[in-house]
């Protein structure tokens, strides 16, 4: 077949982000080419997200838009495919290709089909027995790379649609994952972001998240180790302490509160309550001085009052997080929440997202503030340019944006620096001498 000119475009979380690089280099593989606009594409393909209803009318807009490319073959995948099927036919009627979760490896074939023949296909077969075998994405893509660990999730949070569209927890083998964490940094990687739903669910065999991520620094050179996300129910001393021991395993923790009431959390399935996650916290930073904290908060739940939004207000206040991502809560189908009546209405949502952020703002700037004149080590990943002046973006191993003048440095240093001044919630730091 001769060789097709594909365009890849992607929404939702940085497990998509992962896929659509996964995605394409099968294609390339294959023997066809990657082009970075739509005009001139043979085949485009659409990662979708289904977490929020904005985030499928925001797939299903840029769909109908990307319609125009009449000879483009147009395929969907992503969580959107997976739980919409073949319905999506219907909605965006140039769509030709839907893909569930589990599909990737049919698309060179399915792409072929499609421009030698015609016709339309789906595929929304999920593969929950079989192994997770991630085929290596890219060696060469930049200073800071995701590397998946995990495929789906079965925690249940009432809430959520992602443990119906990604299916039971299946974890690649260490060794493989390894391979690709090495091939990465030979590439030209310095950071490798281990990605999953819920990270420390981590299990080949003997091997748990912690022996997971021990064996990631002793057998390869990546210089920092992140991880993305972890469940503040399974996350225990183990992770902190390698964090403290291990000065590349960076000292930051992505741990989802979503509420701060402890009847919001039991009925959001969360496993855990106010108190239990923030002795959590506590025991982070007893064993991990100094380690950044950031968290994910949903306002709106069934039946949340005036008085428990107060108690979400009250734990970020309490719990120190250096950023929150903050959401409405959107009813999804098949959900357990989605049985309740959605109650909280649009304009109170909203309002509570407001003081929510309000909060939020107020809280990282006193953290970060706090941080001034104290010295990091930044990783530098690409050029940032306001105005007549350049500098460049680097980040500190707690997650914090750095930006320095340009000096003589490259992508991919490490650098020490002291943070100098804060605007808009970035640092602007100045070299420091090595100690
Ligand atoms: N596995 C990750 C989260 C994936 S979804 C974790 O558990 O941390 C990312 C965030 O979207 C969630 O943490 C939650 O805050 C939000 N979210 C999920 N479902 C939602 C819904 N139905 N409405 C609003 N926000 C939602
Ligand atoms: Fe969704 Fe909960 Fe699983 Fe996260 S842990 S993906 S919020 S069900
Ligand atoms: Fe969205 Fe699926 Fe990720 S629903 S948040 S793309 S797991």
């Amino acid at each position: 077949m001769n060789p097709l000119r594909v365009y890849c475009e992607s929404f939702g979380c940085q497990m998509n982000a992962y896929d659509t690089d996964v995605i394409e280099s099968i294609l390339e593989e294959r023997g066809h080419a990657i082009v970075r606009t739509p005009d001139a594409a043979d085949c485009i393909i659409v990662n979708t997200c289904s977490v929020r209803d904005h985030a499928e009318q925001r797939a299903i807009g840029r769909l109908l838009d990307l319609s125009r490319h009449r000879d483009a073959v147009l395929v969907v995948c992503g969580c959107m495919a997976q739980r919409l099927g073949s319905a999506l036919f219907d909605i965006v009627p140039a769509v030709r290709i839907v893909a569930g979760t589990d599909s990737y490896a049919l698309l060179p074939d399915a792409i072929a089909a499609a421009v030698r023949e015609g016709g339309r296909f789906a595929f929304l077969e999920m593969d929950e027995a079989g192994a997770y075998e991630a085929p290596a994405s890219k060696a060469n893509g930049g200073v800071s790379r995701y590397v998946s660990i995990t495929k789906g999730c079965e925690n249940y949070c009432s809430y959520c649609i992602v443990p119906y569209l990604r299916g039971k927890v299946r974890s690649r083998s260490a060794d493989s994952i390894i391979r690709e964490t090495s091939s990465v940094v030979a590439g030209g990687a310095k950071e490798v972001t281990l990605l999953g739903q819920n990270v420390i669910a981590y299990r080949d065999g003997r091997v748990d998240f912690c022996g997971l991520a021990g064996r990631i620094l002793a057998e390869t050179e990546v210089s920092r180790l992140r991880f993305l996300t972890s469940h503040p129910r399974d996350v225990d001393a183990a992770v902190f302490e390698l964090m403290a021991i291990e000065r590349r395993f960076c000292s930051h923790i992505h741990l989802p509160v979503q509420a701060g009431s402890d009847r919001i959390l039991a009925a959001m399935n969360r496993g855990y309550t106010r108190e239990t996650y923030l002795g959590k916290l506590r025991e982070a930073r007893r064993i991990v001085p100094g380690i950044a904290v950031t968290t994910d908060i949903i306002v709106g739940f069934p039946s949340e009052t005036d008085d428990e939004f107060g108690q979400t207000l009250d734990l970020v206040r309490e719990a120190r997080f250096d950023a929150a991502f903050t959401f409405q809560y959107s009813p999804r189908g098949g959900t357990a929440a989605s049985a309740m009546s959605d109650d909280v209405s649009a304009g109170k949502k909203k309002e509570r997202l407001l003081a929510l952020n309000e909060v939020v703002q107020e809280e990282r700037a006193r953290i970060l503030q706090a941080q001034l004149g104290s010295r990091a080590e930044i990783l530098l990943d690409g050029a940032a340019q306001k105005g007549e002046y350049r500098s460049l973006k680097g980040r500190t191993p707690e997650f914090r944006n750095v930006l320095v003048p340009p000096d003589s440095l490259n992508d991919g240093d490490i650098v020490p620096v002291v943070l100098k001044r804060l605007v808009n919630f970035t640092f602007e730091g100045e070299l420091a001498a090595r100690k």
